[in-house]
Formats: structure tokens, C-alpha cells, sequence
């Protein structure tokens, strides 16, 4: 018996209870000891029948991710299902928390389940890139049938307990005690002399399957957008088909076959990456998790556009009650209206309640008085992107108020320590940049000031958790990190298709990595505009030696500022947001490569992919060397969660590894012999290429 897993009797039934924190994960000592508990129950003649429950907060949330891609210790999981299922005595499990992946799986070997009302279950594991690989694609479509089980095998998300037991995945959900009340259930069970089920042998319902063929083709027809490029809810989708193809023994073989393919594919590599760095991403060395926060109850917004909105509808979506303040009532009426017409879009189309609408817009209050900030916890600024409106806005804030109250600005390129210069209080000064539409994208980048303090780091990371960001701490440059990466990516882009490639073969490459759409298509989305203005404050400064393309310029002369114009770098019909390629922008481009004297050449995708990729990755590397960035994994989740990096590529730093970085380095350096300075290789990818390392030894030291 391993101290992880227990058993002992209460009354006639015998209670195993996995004991394994944090999450009761199925490592070796809980396989084995689930097995040795087994036995003893069913040696103890006292006990009528057996329970397998999660001590602490959970059931077995899943495998041990720590034991992926190393040889397996017996017992298989495999085994130790098929013993729970074939038992004698009648075993239920008793879920709560989470009976996640191999979790649930044990739960399907056993004859039957009860849950409190509060527990999930789910398959997430083709969310790693993998598929449930201990009889789950065999027995949940044996249970609730093809249909039903298809979406959680290979969508991965984790079903309510009251969902679970309508499908008929939970047989009893338990009010009160969940021992008292399993153990409860179990006996009655056996009073009522109910029969062992043994899902393995219940055919009927992949039978029925067997009926409707297109099924399959229908189901991966209605995945197919959301999972493009992926591998695994592919292979998902085969191994349930070989539930209803193959008797049970066999389809278990096929569904060990397919978790192999996934196991071994380097998609799965670069989403267990992915996922690890999501945990990591938030460790800030020198401000721990007991950094005091102050409490955040009230919260302010300036400036009700695009992003303030967003913004404000974050805080309400917490409960927290925001004030939103305008220069202007009609800004500020528009800006209300858009608000509304999120929500009521939400509601059509059934994801939230009209009450919870209700009870969401009564926190936002939108106002020209400024004194309405007088009480707020923090103050979130999304003025227009002008150094000095900044300024004022500071100014202004720092005299209104409370002296603990932290100020935050949404500044996407502005230097924040010289906005915190406005104020008495650069230490509560801090930058937190949402990605647009801000309402949507999980991605924060929380901006580190010099004088921010670890308090107000720490206030807003707490924040941040409170919202559902996924925030990663940057320092204060020029872009932070992902626009100052995104830099090189968009003038690459711009380049090659003055060299002879067309926008849309851009996007075509692009898209066909991965990424939801191409920098062209992107550009037109976000509106060419604010770029425009941007380049047009740094004019003065540029180099008049470097290189520039001026076609994205001579677009927003012509009123061409992307979707939201109708036209951009492509064509828009009305009311549709698909590009069309536009013969007025393939000119523009034609008479800017002839002004510059370039000739104009067939460009190879290979060639396109490189140059849009490679410039993230080199200016990655000078993020990290500048300490911009903690983490090379931690750019990777900056990449995957605000510009569709494709996260089965695991973030461009991730990549830039499985590339190899001396191959990336020799090909950097090659595109510096060709095209000049842009390309000047980062001295730290220099460095680990020459030592034969990849960012990731960088983590590790
Ligand atoms: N749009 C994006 O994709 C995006 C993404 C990240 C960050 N940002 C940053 O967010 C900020 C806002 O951008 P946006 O796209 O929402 O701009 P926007 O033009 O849509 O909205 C700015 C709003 O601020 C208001 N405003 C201007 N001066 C004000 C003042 N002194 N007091 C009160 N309100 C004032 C304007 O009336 C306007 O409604 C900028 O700093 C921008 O760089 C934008």
C-alpha cells in the first residue's frame, strides 16, 4: 500500500480515497495504490461494495504531466481500469472538483458515478495535443453515445456536473457530504441489487452509430475552422470512429495507436510547452506571491473608445463597479451604446443572461465629471496615443485622486516613465496594455515602470487574475514586447511586396502557418490609421540611410484605413469583412518599388515565411538580453494569446527552437549580408547559436 491511497470501511462499503496533492494526479504511487486498495476491498469480506473517491480538493484531475514522454512504470492505466471494471463488487466513483482526462477515465471503469453538484468532468487532454488514452474515446461514446461524446473528446472543455448527468455521464449528483452520500448511493445500489455495468460491454449505443455513416465527416466539417492545423482532434475524432468500427479490445488498441501518433508529434511538445509556460508566466522574481495587494473595489476608466470600452466592460464582467470618463457627451453616448450593443450581442446568441446584462451595464457609469474618479481604486487611461493628452490626463488624475489610487495607462507605444513624470506618484504609475477588441482577447501585457512599485505590480497581477487575463510582465520600451516584435514582422511584409509578392500571398503564408490571418489582413483590421500616426510622429528621427516603404502611407492618404473604409491593403464589399486583392494597391506597390529601384522578382513562400518569422524571434532574443521580457517562454504566450501565434507551434521563441537557433542564426545572418542592417543577428541568439544552445537552456539557467 503507498501512503497516496487509503482504504478504509464505512459501515458495509469500502472507501478508496486517492490522496495525491495538489490535484490527485495518476502518477505511479496513486496507480499502485488504487490497485492495492482494490484488492483489499474485495478481500474484505465486510464490504458490500466500494467507492473510489479524490481526497482535498478533487477527484484525480488527470495524469501526471511530469510522467509524459517517459516509459511508464506499471501498472498500465489501461489495467488498472479494466480491474475496477471487471470487480466483482460494485464500484462507484464519487467525483468533485475536477475528474479530468485519465480522471474521468477511472470513473468510466467503474459501474457507476455520483458527483456534488459543483464537480466537472472532461477529456482536455487534445488540448496537449493528445487524446484520452486509457479507454476514454472507447467507453464515453459506449455511454452517452457517438454524438454527444464527440464535441468533448475533441473539444477538451470540461462539462458542469448538472450537463454531465443529462447526457448520462453522472448517475446521482449527492447533496451534503459527497462520502456520506456515495457510500449511501453504493449501498443502495446494492439493495436494490442493480446490475455491475460494464460500459466495455455495452455496444448498443456505438451500434446505433453504425447507422449513420457521414456522421464523422460531419462532425470534422464542423470543427474544421476552429481546428486548422491542429492534429490531435483529428486523431480525436478517428479513435471514437474506431469505438464504432471495432469491437471494444481493438478499439482500445487503436485509441493507443492514435495517443501514440499524438504523443510523438511535435504539436504535442509545443502545447505542453504552452502550458507549462502559461503557469510559469506569472512568477515574477523579486515580486513573490506575498507582495501585500491593495484592494481593488472601485476602478475608473478614461476615454470611452475602442479600447476604453473594452476596458470598462472587463471590470463590470468581475463585479467591479467602474466609472467611465469623456472629454465629450457624444464620445462618451457612443461609446455607452457600443458597450450596450456587445452585451445585447452576448445575449442573442445566448452566452449571457439579460439580467446579467442588466446587472453588468449598472456597474458602468459614464460621465463628463472628472470628480467621479475622486474615490476609484485604480484609474485605467485609453486617451488618444499623444504624449502630451497623456500628460495632462496624469496630471489631472494625480490631483483627483485618492493618493493610494494606482494610474494605469493603455498606452500601446509611449514611454511610461515619462508619463509618470506628470505625476506625484510615479510608484503607483504602471502600464497595462490590453489587445484589442479588449472585451475578447485574454492577452495583458502589464507594463513595469522604473519607479513602479511591487505593491502596484502586484495590485494589478492580482487584478489582472480577477478579470481572466493572461498578463505577462514586461519592461518599458518602445512597444513593449509584442508590437516592438510585431515591428520587424509588418515591415518585412511590407518589403516583400515591393521585392514582388503580392499581399495575399503574404496572408496566404501566413495563414497557412497558422497564425488566424496574415499581417496585411491584420493590419486592415486594426486600421491603418494608427500606424500612420505613429510613423508620422517619428518621421523627424528616421534614418533617411534605412529603407522604408511608403506604400502603407500612400494607403491612408487615399482614406484606405482598412475594414473599417472599406479598403485597406485589400478591397471590402459592404458589410463583408473578406479581402479582396485591389488592383489600385498592386499600382501603389509597382510605383514605390520603381521610385526605389527595385526590381520586382517572384518571391517564394519559403522566403516570405522567413522573413515575416525571423524578425520575432531576433528581436525576441534582444528583449530577453535587455531583461524586457523574463522569459523567452514568457514572449511565447504574449504571442500565442494576442496575435494568434499558432499555439501548436508552440510561440515564436518555442519555434525558433525546434528550428535549431544555429540555423536560424545562419540564416539571419545571410538575409544581413542581403538586405543590410534590419537584419544585424541578435547578439544573444549569436551567442546560443555559437554555444549550440536554444532559448530554452536560457529558462533553465
Ligand atoms: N486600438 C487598439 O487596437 C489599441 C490596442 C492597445 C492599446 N491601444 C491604446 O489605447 C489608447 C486608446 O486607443 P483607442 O483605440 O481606444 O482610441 P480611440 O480614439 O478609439 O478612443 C480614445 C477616446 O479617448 C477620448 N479622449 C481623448 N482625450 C480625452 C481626454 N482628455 N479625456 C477624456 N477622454 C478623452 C476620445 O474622445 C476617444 O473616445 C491609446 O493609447 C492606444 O494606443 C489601442
Amino acid at each position: 500500500m503507498t501512503d497516496v491511497v487509503s482504504y478504509e470501511r464505512h459501515g458495509t462499503i469500502g472507501v478508496i480515497t486517492v490522496n495525491n496533492p495538489p490535484v490527485n494526479a495518476l502518477s505511479v504511487g496513486v496507480r499502485r495504490g488504487i490497485v492495492d486498495s482494490l484488492s483489499r476491498g474485495l478481500a474484505d469480506g465486510a464490504a458490500t461494495a466500494l467507492v473510489i473517491m479524490g481526497g482535498g480538493r478533487t477527484f484525480i484531475a488527470g495524469a501526471d504531466i511530469r510522467e509524459f514522454g517517459q516509459p511508464l512504470a506499471p501498472p498500465d492505466l489501461n489495467e488498472v481500469i479494466a480491474w475496477f471494471e471487471d470487480s466483482p463488487k460494485l464500484v462507484v466513483a464519487a467525483l468533485h472538483g475536477t475528474a479530468l482526462g485519465g480522471g474521468l477515465e477511472v470513473a468510466l471503469g467503474c459501474h457507476y458515478r455520483c458527483a456534488v453538484g459543483s464537480a466537472q468532468v472532461g477529456f482536455p487532454e487534445v488540448k496537449l495535443g493528445l487524446l484520452p488514452g486509457a479507454g476514454g474515446t472507447q467507453r464515453l461514446p459506449r455511454l452517452i453515445g457517438v454524438e454527444p461524446a464527440l464535441p468533448i473528446i475533441a473539444g477538451g472543455d470540461p462539462l458542469p456536473a448538472s450537463k454531465a448527468q443529462a447526457l448520462g455521464i453522472i448517475d446521482e449528483i449527492v447533496a451534503g457530504d459527497l462520502r456520506d452520500g456515495a457510500v449511501a448511493f453504493a449501498a443502495r445500489l446494492v439493495a436494490e441489487r442493480r446490475p455491475l455495468r460494464k460500459i466495455s460491454a455495452s455496444d448498443g449505443k456505438v451500434l446505433t452509430a453504425r447507422s449513420t455513416p457521414g456522421l464523422f465527416d460531419a462532425f470534422r466539417g464542423s470543427i474544421e475552422r476552429q481546428a486548422r492545423g491542429y492534429f490531435a482532434p483529428f486523431r480525436c475524432v478517428e479513435a471514437v470512429q474506431a469505438a464504432v468500427t471495432l469491437p471494444f479490445a481493438e478499439g482500445l488498441r487503436r485509441e493507443r495507436e492514435l495517443f501514440l501518433e499524438c504523443m510523438q508529434s511535435p504539436q504535442s511538445r509545443a502545447q505542453i510547452h504552452a502550458f507549462f509556460a502559461e503557469r510559469e508566466v506569472t512568477k515574477i522574481p523579486d515580486v513573490p506571491k506575498e507582495t501585500p495587494t491593495q484592494p481593488i473595489m472601485t476602478a475608473a476608466v478614461i476615454g470611452a473608445g475602442t479600447m476604453g470600452g473594452g476596458i470598462a466592460m472587463n471590470f463590470a464582467n468581475a463585479g467591479i463597479p467602474v466609472q467611465v470618463v469623456e472629454a465629450a457627451q457624444t464620445a462618451l453616448d457612443r461609446g455607452i451604446e457600443v458597450i450596450r450593443n456587445n452585451y445585447a450581442a452576448t445575449v442573442e446568441k445566448g452566452r449571457l443572461t439579460q439580467a446579467d446584462m442588466d446587472r453588468r451595464l449598472a456597474l458602468i457609469h459614464g460621465t463628463l465629471a472628472w470628480d467621479a474618479v475622486a474615490d476609484a481604486d485604480i484609474v485605467i487611461e485609453a486617451v488618444f496615443e499623444e504624449m502630451g493628452v497623456k500628460k495632462e490626463v496624469f496630471a489631472r488624475l494625480d490631483r483627483i485622486c485618492k493618493p493610494s489610487a494606482i494610474l494605469a495607462t493603455n498606452t500601446s507605444t509611449l514611454d511610461v516613465d515619462e508619463i509618470a513624470t506628470a505625476t506625484a506618484r510615479p510608484e503607483k504609475v504602471i502600464g497595462t496594455h490590453f489587445f484589442s477588441p479588449a472585451n475578447v482577447m485574454r492577452l495583458l501585457e502589464v507594463v513595469r515602470g522604473a519607479k513602479s512599485s511591487k505593491e502596484t505590480i502586484a495590485t494589478v497581477a492580482e487584478l489582472a487574475r480577477r478579470i481572466r487575463k493572461v498578463w505577462v510582465l514586461a519592461g518599458n520600451c518602445d512597444g513593449f514586447i509584442g508590437n516592438r516584435m510585431l515591428a520587424g514582422y509588418l515591415r518585412e511584409a511590407a518589403f516583400l511586396v515591393e521585392e514582388g509578392a503580392s499581399p495575399e500571398q503574404v496572408d496566404k503564408v501566413i495563414y497557412d502557418f497558422g497564425f488566424p490571418m496574415g499581417p496585411f489582413a491584420m493590419s486592415d483590421l486594426a486600421g491603418l490609421d494608427v500606424g500612420w500616426r505613429i510613423r508620422k510622429g517619428k518621421a523627424a528621427t528616421r534614418p533617411t540611410t534605412q529603407r522604408y516603404s511608403p506604400v502603407a502611407d500612400r494607403l491612408c492618404e487615399r482614406g484606405r484605413f482598412g475594414q473599417k473604409t472599406g479598403a485597406g491593403w485589400f478591397r471590402y464589399a459592404p458589410g463583408s469583412r473578406t479581402p479582396r486583392p485591389d488592383p489600385e494597391v498592386e499600382a501603389l506597390i509597382v510605383a514605390s518599388a520603381r521610385a526605389q529601384g527595385i526590381e520586382r522578382r517572384a518571391v517564394s513562400d519559403d522566403e516570405i515565411l522567413e522573413r515575416c518569422i525571423y524578425p520575432l524571434i531576433n528581436e525576441g532574443a534582444r528583449i530577453l538580453e535587455e531583461g524586457i521580457a523574463l522569459r523567452p517562454s514568457d514572449i511565447d504566450i504574449i504571442y500565442i494569446y494576442g496575435y494568434g501565434f499558432p499555439p501548436y507551434r508552440g510561440g515564436p521563441m518555442y519555434y525558433a527552437d525546434t528550428l535549431g537557433l544555429k540555423r536560424v542564426y545562419d540564416d539571419i545572418a545571410a538575409y544581413h549580408r542581403a538586405h543590410g542592417e534590419f537584419w544585424q543577428p541578435a547578439p544573444l541568439l549569436t551567442r546560443l547559436a555559437e554555444e549550440g544552445k536554444g532559448f530554452r537552456d536560457l529558462a533553465r539557467a
